[in-house]
This record gives structure tokens, sequence and C-alpha cells, in this order.
């Protein structure tokens, strides 16, 4: 596996394996897990060349204090890497990517952005469109893969390569969970025991709505994951909402079986200081 630093380097390499192999692309920002690993794995099937890039992206963060305790594992996550046969891995500085302006573009994504997460994480996904157009300028990769568990940024990477003209196929992968139902993330290493045990609840309690959602419309579902989760003496619920799965607008309603739009439950709930999302197609 070789590691690169700098854009200039990455590319040069790139440049030629780009005129015989399909390059795929794994970004993440380290701390990797089996939910990052399977998505690789997938790279590899359908690809000649596994890039994966390393990269703790400063402006979607919209809290400080978030993005200083962000777990950084660079030894484990090289070693796991070269276990799963990446061929390459991208792990370049702040200066390397952003020189010195630290700031974000400003995107449209024809409304999804103000959805959900966007209500809630001020700048998030300016940050996420700003950073994953930038890796996707210096990789040029043929395909790119993200996680279902941050639904929503996937639905808006499809947005950005489509503003953007990008020649990219976007994929996503499904959510990789824990024996005990929790997604994984790698959030999860930084919860208290004491959390870590309750937070399984989360998905249990997605996996009763999708039940509940079968026979009651989508308000009363939602308005009984908040009583749920108000009598929770660990777990605080931020939002809960059941969305269609392409423009991410709430959905009221009752399932329509016969509708070809699906919905999905999204879910964002902190565990004291750390805050977890998850989502279900319905
Ligand atoms: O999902 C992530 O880990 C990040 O949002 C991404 C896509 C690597 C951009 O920084």
């Amino acid at each position: 596996m070789n590691v690169y630093k700098t854009v200039t380097n990455l590319q040069q390499e790139l440049k030629k394996l780009r005129q015989k192999k399909s390059i795929g692309f794994v970004p993440t920002m380290g701390a990797l897990h089996k939910g990052h690993l399977s998505l690789i794995k997938q790279a590899k099937n359908e690809n000649d060349v596994v890039v994966v890039s390393i990269f703790v992206n400063p402006t979607q963060f919209d809290k400080k204090e978030d993005l200083d305790n962000y777990p950084i594992t660079l030894d484990a996550d090289k070693k796991l890497l070269d276990e799963v046969g990446c061929d390459i891995v991208f792990i370049p500085s702040v200066k390397e990517i952003y020189s010195t302006n630290i700031k974000s573009q400003h995107f449209d994504f024809g409304g999804i952005e103000h959805e959900m997460e966007g209500k809630f994480r001020d700048g998030h996904f300016d940050g996420v469109g700003t950073i994953v157009k930038r890796l996707f300028e210096i990789v040029q990769p043929d395909t790119a893969y993200f996680g279902e568990k941050d639904f929503q940024q996937l639905q808006i990477i499809k947005k950005l390569v489509e503003i953007e003209q990008m020649p990219i196929k976007i994929v996503g992968c499904t959510i990789f969970r824990e024996k005990d139902g929790l997604a994984m993330s790698s959030r999860n290493a930084r919860l208290t025991p004491e959390h870590r045990e309750v937070a399984p609840f989360i998905y249990k309690i997605l996996k009763k709505s999708k039940k509940k959602f079968g026979t009651k419309n989508a308000s009363k579902v939602t308005k009984w994951v908040e009583k749920k989760f108000k009598k929770h003496p660990l777990l605080k619920l931020e939002y809960f909402t059941i969305a269609n799965e392409d423009n991410l607008k709430t959905f009221e309603g009752k399932k329509d079986p016969k509708s070809k739009i699906k919905q999905r439950a999204f879910i964002a709930v902190f565990a004291g200081k750390i805050r977890l999302i998850d989502n279900l197609q319905l």
C-alpha cells in the first residue's frame, strides 16, 4: 500500500494508473471500523485500484469541541487498510487541502441540505460538499463509495456530482451494525460504558417504528417515538423524522404500498455528549 501526503505525489501515481485501470475511492475521516472496511471491500471488488483518503475535515464540524475530540487512530487505520488490500491511502494535512483559507464553499443542493441534519448542524453540508468536491477533483475516481448511515450525506453527494457535472458514479452501501444493532460509527469509541450499553435502544426503536408504520400514520409513529425517548434516563432525542427517500421531506401520512417513493425513518440522539445518528428504510 502506498501512502501519500501531497496532492502532487498522489496525482503523479494516479495519472499513470488511470490510463489502464478503474479507480474506486472511499473518502473517510479515519478511526476506521468494520463499516468503512466493508466499503473498501466493495470498492476492491468493483475496481482495479482502491484509493482511501483519511482527512478530518475542519469545515464540516459545527462544534469545535467535536472536531477537537474526533478520534485519530492513524497507525491502526493503516494496518487495517493494508489487511483489506487498499492500494493507495491519501493522508493530507489541512494546509495541503485548504492552503490558508479554511472555509467552505456555499452550495445549493435543491433543499435537501435544509432537512434533518441541516437543521441541527449549521454549515455541515457546505463543509461536506467542499471537501468531497476537492477530493473528487484530486483523485478523479470512476466510482466513490459512501455508507447509508449518513443517508442525507449520500443524497447530497449524488446531487453534488450532478451540479458539478463530475463523471463519478456514487454508490451507497448498507449500514454495518454491531451484534446488538448499534450502527457502526467512529464516534461509538467515545461512548461511556453506560451509554454504550443503552445505545442499541436507538435501532430497537427504529425497528419498532417500521412495524408501527405498517398500520399507523407517520405523525402518530413520530409522537410514539418522542414519548419513548422522554422516558429514557440516558438518551436524549434530537429528532426523529419519517421522510421520503428522494427529497428528504417529512412524510406525515400512511404508508402506501403501491407508491414508488419509499420512506425512511431518520434519528439523531445524544448519548451524553456523543451524538449518534441512524436510519432505516420503512
Ligand atoms: O462521512 C464522512 O466520513 C465524511 O463526511 C466524509 C464524506 C469523509 C467527508 O469528510
